[in-house]
């Protein structure tokens, strides 16, 4: 068996700022009530004309992360793409990066677990590369949120807290025993499955159904729903039961952690992780007071932005760990 390793990272996010005064113009929020329920002060958001499309914004953080790792395009043997707001209902945003990363032909899948799906997709692309059959996977997270959520107070508790942007990491064959991923945990619970969702369009919510069934326009399926405490309360036992998964895998125990990356889904929940782990402040890194919630793309933006600036370093040991729709979570554990 071969190990894996993160041998290059990317970030791209859209120059468009969108602070929480800009959203309290367009419906009954403010911005006190944003930071206190979930340390989000401002977001990306793609601006019309600026080019920026969940596939494109995945390959120029791919492009970034490619350099880094020092391979070329031409290296790659696998893209594994997680999003939840592809650019198509099919073929999904994978394809797509291969045409435009103008890489000959190459196998290129989507995975779709929403929060969870960087985790998920770095888990599919270490088994590939633990038994042999690829050499260098590219990993994009990528959403675009502002395309697709309600901006009038109807959409409120949802549309304020996420964001856009995109991050990618190249996962290569390790030559050095013990470093790279040690393992990944992966869940999911389906009961739960609408708790957070956005129904439609899709083959059981078709346009013409949607409107038949709705003409007052009041039960929108094609907004996101979020029952905001619920999500939240499982959020919190999931991320720590599997944070402990992982560490008990690889006999490691909470003081052996260098850093802890987790999903972006809102302060409170980081914050509350840090305090049962009881983990110093400069051991949890979190960035949705810059960017909200970027669903697949908030933990590669965060591990890039960690990276770049010297807080995760070699020899670290690394822990990733996400909670959302579906739902699904998951952990990784890596030895940088
Ligand atoms: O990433 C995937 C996983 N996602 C999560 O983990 C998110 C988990 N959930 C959350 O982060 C929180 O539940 C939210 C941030 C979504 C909401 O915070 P909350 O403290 O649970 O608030 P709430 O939904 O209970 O709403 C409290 C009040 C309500 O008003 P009333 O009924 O008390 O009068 C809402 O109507 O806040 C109101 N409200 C708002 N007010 C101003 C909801 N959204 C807003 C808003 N601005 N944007």
């Amino acid at each position: 068996m071969y190990q894996t390793k993160i041998a290059g990272l990317g970030k791209y996010v859209p120059e468009n700022v969108v602070t929480n005064d800009d959203l309290s113009k367009l419906m009954d929020t403010n911005d006190e009530w944003i930071t206190e329920r979930t340390g989000i002060k401002e977001r990306r958001h793609i601006k019309k004309g600026d080019g920026n499309t969940t596939a494109s914004m995945g390959v120029k953080a791919a492009k970034i992360a490619i350099e880094r790792a020092g391979i070329s395009k031409d290296d790659i043997d696998l893209i594994v793409f997680a999003t939840l707001s592809p650019d198509y209902y099919f073929p999904g945003c994978g394809v797509q990066v291969q045409e435009m990363l103008e890489i000959a032909t190459c196998p290129a899948l989507d995975v779709r677990n929403q929060c969870s799906g960087f985790i998920y997709a770095v888990s599919v692309a270490d088994q590939f590369i633990k038994t042999g059959m690829y050499k260098n996977v590219l990993v994009i997270g990528s959403e675009n949120h502002s395309g697709g959520l309600d901006f009038t107070t109807r959409g409120r508790s949802v549309s304020v807290i996420f964001g856009d942007g995109a991050g990618a990491a190249v996962l290569t064959r390790s030559d050095h025993n013990g470093q790279g991923i040690l393992s990944t945990h992966l869940h999911s619970e389906g009961k739960h499955a609408l708790e957070l969702s956005l129904k439609g369009p899709s083959t059981n919510h078709w346009v013409p159904k949607i409107i038949a069934e709705n003409p007052q326009g009041d039960d929108i399926p094609y907004y996101p729903y979020m029952n905001g405490q619920f999500v939240f309360k499982n959020a919190i036992q999931r991320f720590s039961e599997v944070i402990n998964e992982g560490l008990q895998e690889n006999g490691l125990s909470v003081s052996d952690i260098d850093m802890l990356i987790p999903h972006q889904a809102n302060l409170r929940i980081s914050q509350f992780v840090q305090q049962k782990f009881k983990l110093a402040d400069d051991k949890v890194y979190n960035n949705i007071q810059k960017y909200g919630n970027t669903t697949a793309a908030s933990i590669p933006i965060a591990l890039t932005e960690a990276w770049e600036q010297g807080k995760v370093k070699e020899g670290d040991t690394v822990v990733l760990a996400a909670f959302g729709s579906g739902f699904t979570w998951g952990s990784a554990i890596i030895k940088w």
